[in-house]
């Protein structure tokens, strides 16, 4: 038993991240490819600091590790034990309200939701790289595509239902709010209505606006109901390094981002589907985005 339970279930929270192999065996190689020895390095959203301690183990001067959760405490503590207090300076705090002594060559971010950007991301790594990052920095991830489709996915759509009747209770006004926000499932190539669009395509170094305003066009494939929106990212950590949450890529604790339709939408082969998403920040000391969609028959 740790001394206090507070911190164990912090340590429950970040088991599925830190025991996910892919994840982790992809960032662990672009950490040593892209961190080079004197580097000074920022590592945003540090969690329990297993990011900064690569960065530290691949040779960093110093590492910023920035964290807003009290996991920061863990992190500490963990760095201290492994040998690496020295070299870690841990702030606690959103990022957008620190400040460091000295800009880093190397941003590291691990804030990547299902859907990649619905951690805000994007808005959290302009702030860095405008106030602390040099202007020739290395960022990891430097890029970031996400991807949609319309799916039949009896499975998410046989959740749906279950609100309607729950011991004999009408439990749908439950139902309609968990509509609203991004869930996860495990989604199947076969399960696709259409072929996937590319919905943003972000370079990370570029400034980009973290608003997402979009409407595409998916041809339906054959006569099927669609229960909802699947989507999956794939950042770029460095060269030749993708890390993709594709149904087809090896499986990580992400799975794909599922947007569940209100209603199952019936659609014809042929049929021209049209979706529209909305994401914005929710302010800057949010890690979560707004995120609206909408999915109808246009054709
Ligand atoms: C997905 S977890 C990753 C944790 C760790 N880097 C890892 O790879 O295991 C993201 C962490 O970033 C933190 N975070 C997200 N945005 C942040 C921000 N702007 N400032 C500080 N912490 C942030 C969250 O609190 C969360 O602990």
């Amino acid at each position: 038993m740790s001394d206090s339970p507070e911190l164990e279930v912090i340590a429950d929270d970040h088991y599925e991240m830190l025991s996910d192999a892919t994840r982790m065996k992809a960032y662990q190689q672009a950490i040593e490819r892209v961190v080079q020895p004197g580097d000074v390095v920022i590592d945003l959203g540090t969690g329990m600091g297993i990011l900064a301690l690569m960065a530290a183990r691949a040779g960093a001067r110093r590492v910023y590790a920035i964290e807003a959760r009290d996991s920061i405490h863990i992190a500490q503590r963990v760095a201290a034990h492994n040998g690496y207090g020295g070299v870690i300076a841990f702030l606690h705090g959103n990022s957008q309200a620190t400040n460091l002594p000295e800009r880093a060559d190397v941003l590291i971010s691990e804030t990547l939701g299902s859907f990649g950007f619905d951690e805000n991301t994007v808005e959290h790594v302009n702030d860095i790289r405008e106030r602390l990052l040099k202007p020739d920095a290395r960022l990891l991830p430097r890029r970031l595509k996400t991807w949609i489709v319309p799916v039949h996915s009896p499975g998410a759509a046989t959740y749906q239902q279950f609100w309607k009747n729950i011991a004999g209770f009408d439990f749908s006004v439950a139902r309609e709010q968990s509509a609203e926000v991004i869930g996860v499932a495990k989604v199947k190539v076969d399960e696709f209505i259409g072929s996937p669009a590319l919905l943003t395509d972000i370079d990370l170094a570029d400034g980009k606006s973290p608003q997402i305003g979009r409407l595409l066009h998916f041809i339906g494939e054959r006569d099927e109901e669609v229960h909802g929106l699947a989507g999956w990212f794939e950042a770029e950590l460095c060269d030749d390094l993708i890390l993709s949450t594709h149904p087809q890529a090896p499986a990580t604790h992400w799975q794909q981002a599922y947007l569940a339709l209100t209603e199952p939408l019936p659609v014809r082969a042929g049929d021209k589907i049209e979706v529209m998403l909305k994401s914005r920040p929710q302010g800057w000391e949010r890690d979560d985005a707004q995120i609206e969609w909408d999915c109808r028959i246009v054709g």
